[in-house]
């Protein structure tokens, strides 16, 4: 069945809060080096469309992220920046510093969302007020999560006042979670994926190559293309040009109801990264 929303190039979006949408599909720069790396990735990535752009302060490459966006000639107000809060710096005062020196090292006066990065339950309540007042100030026109289990998200929407608009955790065909992704649906918290390609490993899966051979797409698309068709937001990452392209080229085919189902089928609860209640 199509999906009940457009999608139909890197324009798409979608509403994240009251008068606030976010691409879609956008581009992620974790291990993408300060310098040359991250600039000609984000260089090349918005000239062929790509406009919601994710950092954080732990991939060390704010200052060229943000002096590369300001540099381009893209309207600020067509761009859609986040950046993300690091571990360390959980607390109230520590988080309102560390946006600060984040703000900073871009060069802007605002960010379209501040992620926390990391669930940490002993912090959770003075570092959410922190991010309260830094969207209060409109420095951050809306902030949200990563990384957050149905649990956390429970504790913090007991005390919160502003809810998080976002969700950003790993989701790739072998981690789907599904009750997670049922709990941010069910409590209007968009749900961004990362790690959408497994970090290249969606290759290594036979049931996707035999997809994207059938679609004449590649197994990248394919997994990009079934997180957008379920109506999720995704944020993959590349340095190469070529890359960059491939995995903004998946508007052109859509998945059947029955490769859906077998994609479905794929999950087996295999993480990339840490899980989020051993991770501190
Ligand atoms: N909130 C969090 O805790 C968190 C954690 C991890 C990541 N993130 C964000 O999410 C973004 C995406 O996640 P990710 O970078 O971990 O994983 P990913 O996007 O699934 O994969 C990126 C890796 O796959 C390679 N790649 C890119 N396109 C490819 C393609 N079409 N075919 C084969 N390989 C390809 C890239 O290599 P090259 O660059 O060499 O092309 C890179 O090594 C990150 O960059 C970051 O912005 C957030």
């Amino acid at each position: 069945m199509s999906p009940d929303f457009a999608l139909s190039s890197l324009a798409d979006k979608i509403q994240i809060a009251p008068g606030l949408e976010m691409n879609r599909l956008g581009l992620g720069t974790y291990k993408a080096d300060e310098g040359p790396d991250v600039a000609g990735e984000i260089q090349y990535a918005l000239s062929v469309g790509y406009r919601t752009i994710d950092t954080a302060a732990l991939y060390g490459n704010e200052h060229a992220v943000g002096e590369t966006m300001r540099e381009s000639g893209v309207p600020r107000d067509e761009l859609f920046l986040t950046t993300k809060l690091w571990n360390t710096e959980q607390g109230y005062e520590s988080a309102l510093r560390a946006f600060d020196t984040s703000l900073a090292k871009l060069g802007y006066d605002y960010v379209d969302l501040y992620l926390v990065h990391w669930p940490l339950p002993s912090k959770m309540r003075d570092t959410w007020k922190a991010m309260e007042e830094i969207k209060a100030s409109g420095r951050a026109r809306a902030i949200g999560v990563c990384n957050f289990l149905p649990h956390h998200l429970e504790t913090l929407l007991s005390f919160a006042e502003v809810p998080p608009a976002v969700n950003q955790f790993e989701h790739h065909p072998r981690l789907q979670q599904p009750e997670l992704v049922a709990y941010c649906r069910s409590h209007d918290i968009t749900v961004q994926a990362w790690a959408p390609i497994m970090r290249g490993r969606v290759t290594l899966i036979p049931e996707l190559v035999q997809i994207a051979q059938a679609h004449r797409k590649s197994p990248a698309q394919v997994s990009i293309r079934w997180i957008l068709q379920r109506g999720l937001t995704t944020i993959p990452k590349s340095i190469h040009s070529n890359r960059i392209l491939e995995n903004s080229e998946v508007y052109d085919f859509e998945l059947s109801d029955r490769e859906m189902v077998i994609i479905e089928s794929l999950d087996q609860g295999e993480r990339l990264g840490p899980d989020p209640d051993r991770f501190s």
